[in-house]
């Protein structure tokens, strides 16, 4: 029988056996899986696990500092690198979705080499690769149509030209949970929505400007604070906000409008593949709508998605 607390005692050992004395570095994104699997490595092998967390401007409000904070809590060797600058200057003028998810998965794997190579004598490689990734990982790049190139798996190992210390490849993401519990990770990590690597860069549609990056993280923030005060947040799988390519008019006070919308995305799923529409209470939807326009600069007209997939995909790029 499985259980989580034997498979930490036997993921330790074999990681011991595995690496010894040598070190491993990881990348760090904020999500369950390389947070759980972080924790193993360092259980077997403290200070030798080198972790970089990489601001890629991407990411939701005030995410990069939260999250390397609680890194730090945790004991964890992580290194903060700000690549803002780098991200925005080669989205520039970009708006076709797949160059942007190969600009954000290239310029990943440059900023995680040069770290890496700042750092001496490194002979691992670690990763929270879980089985469903090892499956979809296949089946995305292989022979059937590419839907949506998503780039969290592969990229790195076949780069980098190392050792690779997967703890989780094995583990269902409920697997993972459990072992993140057992070894203390905090709930805020378990029990966060997926976010797709590409971060925002694929929610606002058409072209990325810093400026609209800072719009959609403001009623992001507001949407998933929200979801958080009506205890909505955990009986949805997902939830985010899309910034659309399109202006319309509005009035504020006697003052004509004419800015951008937010489409509100909320759904339920057991794996992603298949999704539900969430059926949200309206007085709730009322609620961010007003909250959104009135506290977001920018903004002037909220929808809420009632699409499903399919045919239609959770994210809109
Ligand atoms: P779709 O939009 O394909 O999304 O229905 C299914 C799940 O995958 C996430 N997603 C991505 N994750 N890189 C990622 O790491 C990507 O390029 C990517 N595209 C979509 C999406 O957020 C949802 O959880």
């Amino acid at each position: 029988d499985w259980t989580p607390a034997a498979f930490v005692q036997e993921t330790i050992d074999k990681i011991k056996a595995q690496v010894g004395n040598k070190k491993v570095v990881m990348a760090l994104s904020g999500g369950v899986d390389s947070t759980v699997a972080a924790e193993l490595i360092h259980k077997a092998i403290g200070d030798n696990l080198y972790c970089v967390f990489v601001d890629n401007g991407l990411l939701r409000k005030n995410e990069f500092e939260t999250v390397l904070d609680s890194y730090k809590h945790m004991g964890l060797n992580v290194k903060g690198v700000n690549a803002k600058d780098l991200f925005y200057g080669e989205l520039k003028g970009v708006s076709d979705p797949e160059k942007k998810r190969k600009i954000i998965g290239r310029l990943f794997i440059e900023v995680f080499q040069q770290e890496s190579a700042l750092l001496k004598d490194i002979s691992f490689l670690g990763q929270g690769t879980i089985y469903p990734d090892v499956i979809e990982s296949v089946s995305v790049n292989g022979p059937s149509v590419t839907i949506k190139s998503h780039h969290n798996v592969g990229g790195l190992p076949e780069k980098m030209n190392m050792g690779l210390v997967e703890p989780l490849r094995f583990l269902f993401k409920d697997e993972v949970r459990r072992v993140g519990r057992e070894i203390g990770i905090s709930e805020i990590f378990l029990g966060r929505h997926p976010f797709p690597g590409p971060g925002l860069a694929i929610r606002i549609l058409g072209e990325i400007t810093p400026e609209k990056v800072a719009m959609l993280q403001e009623a992001d923030a507001v949407y998933i604070d929200g979801l958080r005060e009506a205890e909505l947040y955990d009986k949805v799988w997902q939830a985010g906000t899309i910034l659309l390519p399109v202006q319309s008019v509005g009035v504020m006070g006697d003052e004509r409008t004419y800015e951008f919308t937010v489409a509100l995305r909320a759904v339920t799923s057991v794996d992603g593949m298949t999704a539900d529409w969430a059926h949200l209470p309206y007085e709730f939807l009322a609620k961010m709508s007003n909250d959104i326009i009135n506290k977001v600069k920018g903004i002037n007209r909220v929808v809420y998605d009632i699409s499903s997939k399919p045919p239609a995909t959770i994210e809109w790029e």
